[in-house]
C-alpha cells in the first residue's frame, strides 16, 4: 500500500496562522509588531530565494523584517558591528545570519556574538546547550518543523527507534536531541557508519538529512515505517530544466513507508513557519511574558 504523504505545506499554514493571530495580540500589546533582523552576506543564489521568502512570510504574519545585505567581501569584523548593533536594537527580537556564510569569515565566532534570547535560528552554543539539557530554548527551525510532521503522524514515540541520517549541527544534531527528548532509541548515522542500510532499516522513525539526491532506496525502509526527507537537492534533467529532489528516492520508498513526506512540499515549508514562531517566542520572552501554546 502506498504511503500516506505527510503534507507539509498544510501543518505549516496552519502553524502560520497561529503565528499571525499571537503575533497581532502582542502587536497590540506593545504597539508595535515582534521584529526579525535577517542578514545576508554575499549573493548565493539559494540563500537569497531563501532569505526572500523568510521577509515575505514575516511581514505576511505580521511580524516586521529588516533585512541586511552585505557583500561577499564584508570582513568579520564588519558582521560583528552589525550584529552588536541588531543586539542592541529593542526593535529587534530575533536574528538570523544566513548560512553559509564566505569562508573568510569563522561562522563559529559569528553565532556566538548573537544574544541567545535573540537567537531564532537555535545556534548559539547556549541554546544547542539548552536543548541537550532538556531545558527550555529556541530550537533549530528545520528540527523543530521536522519533529511537528512526525507527530502528526505518531503522536507518542516513546520507545521507537529513530535513525538521523546526517550529523551537522543545523539538522542531524539538533534533530536527535529532540526526538531523544521524546524517549525514542536514536541513532545518528553519517558518511562513515558502516552498512547503512542495514542501521537505516532498523528506523520506525527515519530522518534524511544528507544533501545527496535520493541517497536512500526504498528496500533500506523498513516496513511502515515514517520517513522524513530534508533534502533539497535541485537536480538538472537531460533537457536543461531543474527540479526538486529530496535526499530518498521517493516513489521506491513510498511503496514501503507507513508515511513520507514529499519535496517540496514537505519539511522545506515548516522551517519558515518555525521561524516565525521562534520570533514570536523571542519577542514574547523579550517581555517577561508566557506564550499561549502553539
Ligand atoms: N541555511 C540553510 N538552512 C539554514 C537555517 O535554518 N538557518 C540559517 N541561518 N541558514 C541556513
Amino acid at each position: 500500500m502506498a504511503a500516506k504523504k505527510i503534507d507539509g505545506k498544510t501543518v505549516a499554514a496552519e502553524l502560520r496562522a497561529k503565528v499571525a493571530a499571537a503575533a497581532q495580540q502582542w502587536t497590540q500589546r506593545h504597539g508595535k509588531a515582534p521584529g526579525l533582523a535577517v542578514v545576508l552576506v554575499g549573493n548565493d543564489p539559494a540563500s537569497e530565494v531563501y532569505v526572500r521568502n523568510k521577509v515575505r512570510q514575516s511581514e505576511e504574519c505580521g511580524i516586521s523584517s529588516y533585512e541586511y545585505k552585505r557583500d561577499a567581501s564584508c570582513s568579520e569584523q564588519e558582521l560583528l558591528a552589525l550584529i552588536a548593533s541588531l543586539n542592541a536594537n529593542d526593535a529587534v527580537h530575533g536574528i538570523l545570519v544566513q548560512l553559509p556564510l564566505p569562508k573568510h569569515i569563522n561562522t563559529a565566532v559569528i553565532l556566538e556574538s548573537i544574544l541567545p534570547e535573540k537567537d531564532v535560528d537555535g545556534f548559539h552554543p547556549v541554546n544547542v546547550g539548552r536543548l541537550s539539557s532538556g531545558m527550555e530554548g529556541l530550537v533549530p527551525c528545520t528540527p523543530y518543523g521536522a519533529m511537528a510532521l512526525i507527530q502528526s503522524v505518531h503522536p507518542k514515540l516513546d520507545g521507537l527507534n529513530a535513525v538521523v541520517v546526517g550529523r551537522s549541527n543545523i539538522v542531524g544534531k539538533p534533530m536527535a536531541q529532540l526526538l531523544l527528548a521524546r524517549n525514542c532509541t536514536v541513532t545518528i548515522a553519517h558518511s562513515r557508519t558502516r552498512d547503512l542500510p542495514e542501521v537505516v532499516r532498523q528506523a520506525d522513525i527515519l530522518v534524511a538529512a544528507v544533501g545527496q539526491s535520493e541517497f536512500i532506496r526504498g528496500d533500506w525502509i523498513k516496513p511502515g515505517a515514517c520517513v522524513i526527507d530534508v533534502g533539497i537537492n535541485r537536480v538538472s534533467a537531460a533537457d536543461g530544466s531543474t527540479r526538486l529532489l529530496g535526499d530518498v528516492a521517493f516513489d521506491e520508498a513510498s511503496n514501503v513507508a507507513g508515511a513520507i513526506t514529499p519535496v517540496p512540499g514537505g519539511v522545506g515549508p515548516m522551517t519558515i513557519a518555525c521561524l516565525l514562531r521562534n520570533t514570536l517566542v523571542a519577542a514574547t520572552q523579550s517581555r517577561g511574558e508566557t506564550l499561549p501554546a502553539i
